[in-house]
């Protein structure tokens, strides 16, 4: 058998105008398109299982962590290119897209099943999902493909499995640092410093002082707030937020201490994670706008609103969010608690803790 099997893959467009009796020059671009995105999404498939796995065993061997890195890397690499793609379909006008578009119904994105499983296996749940004419998304599937969908729910997300081992992390509680009141004690102290040099300056007007102390106060009580684990169980039951108490202040510890060697790497999985939920949402913003450009106000085939539905999921379909939220609690690196001398050496690398 030829190894890349490339007959099947230059063979597989067919194309309905011309079934028809009617060829429409562009329908090969849409065709092609769709099939070049559907491979990138099976590499996109392969990284996420491969990355998975390393998170999967209740135990991530820290030698791995730099491996997944180079793997959502390498995604978010496919996602550039799946992103600057769409500037390929839209060299096709709205009027060319007429001419074969009856024909496409009732196929639409919708179909996609790699979409889906993409969206799944970083853990998009089906409740924050948004609906059209109150149809859940798998509907458009047969019987058995949405058995597969339920199963892939039903398993575990590089969500859970990255809030998993965030709640794994070792250095919260070290002997007798405790990291969250020690951080607290730095953001009191952050503040009352501010409120001195407010209270002290010439520059401002009693007005303007005013002002600013209340932003203050008011900065520096959304801090405790979030601190606090008992506001953090309201807002996660609110459905505000989804990361666990444990899972937050550990990521915002990585996120404090990322110069210490041992939290480089995760500190830098954290951000990548990001970069792919930040991409997933340009990707849903241009894809969205290639449709006002070729549709309208028209409904999609696939029996949703069209450009409204795909705004929404741009603005909506995020699973990484509770990560970008860490960085408000970002406090300057000569604010941070210093760490007692022998966590410090836990977190450096042997040879350079001498
Ligand atoms: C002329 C080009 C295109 C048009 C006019 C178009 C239009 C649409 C519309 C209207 C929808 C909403 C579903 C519906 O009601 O039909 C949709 C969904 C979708 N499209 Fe496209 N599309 C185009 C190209 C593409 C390409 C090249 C891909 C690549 C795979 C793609 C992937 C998707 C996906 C995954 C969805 C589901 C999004 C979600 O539910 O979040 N589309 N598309």
């Amino acid at each position: 058998m030829e190894y890349l099997q490339l007959d099947k893959v230059i063979n597989a467009q067919a194309l309905r105008s011309v079934e028809a009796g009617d060829e429409a020059h562009e329908e090969m671009l849409f065709i092609i398109t769709h099939q070049v995105y559907e491979l990138w999404f099976k590499q996109i498939i392969h990284e996420l299982h491969a990355i998975m796995d390393d998170f999967d065993d209740g135990k991530v061997d820290e030698r791995n962590i730099g491996r997944s890195v180079s793997r959502l890397n390498r995604i978010i690499k496919i996602q550039g290119l799946l992103i600057e793609q769409i500037e390929v379909m839209e060299t096709m006008t709205a009027l060319d897209f007429l001419e074969f578009r009856s024909y496409l119904f009732p196929a639409s994105g919708f179909q996609s099943v790699q979409f889906r499983q993409m969206e799944v296996l970083l853990g998009l749940e089906r409740e924050g999902r948004v609906k059209y004419f109150d149809a859940d998304y798998d509907t458009v599937f047969d019987s058995p493909t949405q058995k597969k969908i339920r199963k892939w729910e039903a398993g575990n997300s590089l969500f859970s499995l990255v809030e998993d081992w965030l709640e794994r992390t070792p250095f919260l509680n070290w002997k007798d640092f405790d990291f969250i009141s020690e951080y607290e004690k730095s953001v009191s102290s952050m503040f009352e410093r501010e409120k001195q040099e407010i209270l002290a300056t010439d520059i401002l007007s009693e007005k303007s002082k005013a002002a600013r102390l209340e932003n203050l106060k008011h900065s520096e009580s959304y801090f405790l707030k979030v601190l606090s684990k008992e506001e953090h169980q309201k807002q996660q039951e609110a459905g505000e937020i989804r990361l666990s108490y444990d899972a937050t202040i550990a990521a915002l510890l990585i996120n404090l201490y990322r110069d210490e060697p041992i939290l480089w790497q995760p500190f830098n999985l954290l951000r990548r994670l990001i970069e792919v939920d930040q991409l997933f949402t340009t990707w849903r913003n241009r894809h969205a706008q290639m449709v006002m450009r070729m549709l309208g106000n028209k409904m999609g085939t696939g029996g949703s609103s069209g450009h409204k539905y795909l705004k929404k999921t741009a603005d909506e379909h995020h699973v990484f969010r509770d990560l970008y939220h860490i960085v408000t609690l970002l406090v300057p690196r000569n604010c941070l608690p210093v760490l007692p001398e022998e966590l410090k050496k836990s977190l450096g690398f042997y040879f350079s803790a001498h």
